[in-house]
């Protein structure tokens, strides 16, 4: 499968611009930064607009999802649009009982924790994606030349949330399924994949000109039990995309020893949480791959002057790597004052 001829990244939309250019190992004259979770609960304008409706529901109405996605690139002028959806969606669209309970993250009815409970997992019909496709559409068309990142869970994430039926702290009953049945835990990864790698493939084809692959809870692996038990579906996952030749970013918390192993799944473009530098993570990943991040969102609260000088020092740092694009360490929390953000897409572009 290729690019279809009017995709942004085809057509001329999206090639060149500062996002995809830096992806691709460029550096072009001005850093560009977005951030996760941008699209979300820190912009009043999103919390009016999500007034009355569930979360799911949101992300499956085309016309809401785009419209929340655009939000943020209106109002922070960042470098791209992340996709509004959720790691999950593609897991309920398979049919999985899943609820995003606001304050706590997705919960699922029943947990899959036995070998009958993964049996019993049906594929994803891709016909049930148009709602994602038809969002990405509508929003790419608004976009112009600002790039959309499409994205997805990676099967652990998507395991963890399975298995522990909602958000944990250490993931302690997936990993107690990953070593008392590998078997089940392969059947489970490769269906995680699948979904994740349908729903990637789904943006794509709709126009995103990049992807992330957040394995958010992958921190609460060793080294060893990520590259037996869980790299090889993430590979996977990303193998959906063969042939449509998009950058690939790939993204975890508390991830800093496995940076290298995770980019060993195809990963061009590693984010980095901040808990480790990124010229220490350039160095771990042994040198030439672009790096994104890594502001501590905890100095989002941070007085102006502390905050300034920590995103100065994230872009010195960033410099160690043949390429940068400035983000946080992890998400937006909920309570960030929206303008913070804008003043660090100016001073970012200024810098
Ligand atoms: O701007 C963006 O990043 C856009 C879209 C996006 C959302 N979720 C929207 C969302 C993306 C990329 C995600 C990914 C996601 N979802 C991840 C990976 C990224 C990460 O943070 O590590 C994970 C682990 C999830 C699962 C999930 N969904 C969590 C932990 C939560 C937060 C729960 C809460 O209320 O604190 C959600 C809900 C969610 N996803 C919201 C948004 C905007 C909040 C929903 C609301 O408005 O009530």
């Amino acid at each position: 499968m290729i690019l279809p001829s009017d995709h942004p990244l085809v057509d001329g939309r999206t090639a060149t611009s500062n996002l995809v250019r830096a992806y691709r190992g460029d550096r072009p004259e001005v850093t560009p930064v977005w951030f996760m979770r941008q699209a979300g609960r820190s912009l009043p304008e999103y919390r009016r607009l999500r007034e009355g409706t569930e979360m799911l529901e949101a992300c499956l109405n085309p016309v809401l999802a785009s419209e929340i996605t655009l939000q943020p690139v209106r109002r922070h002028g960042v470098d791209a649009a992340i996709f509004f959806s959720d790691i999950v969606i593609p897991v309920a669209l398979a049919g999985v009982d899943v609820q995003i309970v606001p304050g706590k993250g997705p919960v699922i009815a029943s947990p899959i924790r036995s070998a009958a409970d993964v049996a019993a997992l049906r594929p994803l019909d891709p016909a049930t994606l148009a709602p994602v496709a038809e969002a990405v559409a509508r929003a790419v068309a608004e976009l112009g030349s600002t790039p959309l990142i499409g994205f997805a869970g990676a099967p652990f994430t998507l395991a963890s949330y399975l298995v522990e039926g909602g958000p944990s702290k250490d993931q302690q009953r997936a990993r107690t399924l990953m070593y008392s049945d590998p078997q089940t835990w392969a059947t489970l990864l490769n269906w995680c994949a699948d979904v994740a790698g349908e729903f990637l493939k789904a943006q794509v084809l709709a126009g995103a000109s990049a992807v992330q692959l957040f394995d958010s809870w992958v921190g609460s692996l060793s080294e060893q039990q990520y590259v037996r038990r869980a790299a090889p579906h993430s590979k996977r996952a990303l193998s959906h995309l063969r042939g449509l030749d998009v950058p690939k970013v790939h993204f975890g918390v508390g991830s800093g020893e496995l940076l290298k192993a995770m980019h060993g799944i195809g990963a061009d473009v590693m984010g980095v949480d901040w808990r480790i530098p990124l010229d220490v993570a350039e160095d771990r990943l042994g040198g030439g791959v672009p790096l994104q991040g890594n502001i501590d969102p905890a100095l989002l609260g941070a007085p102006a002057h502390v905050l300034e000088a920590h995103v100065r020092d994230v872009m010195e740092r960033g410099l160690a790597a043949p390429a940068h694009v400035v983000n946080l360490g992890h998400g937006v929390p909920p309570d960030t004052n929206p303008d913070v953000l804008t003043r660090i897409v100016e001073l970012v572009h200024g810098a």
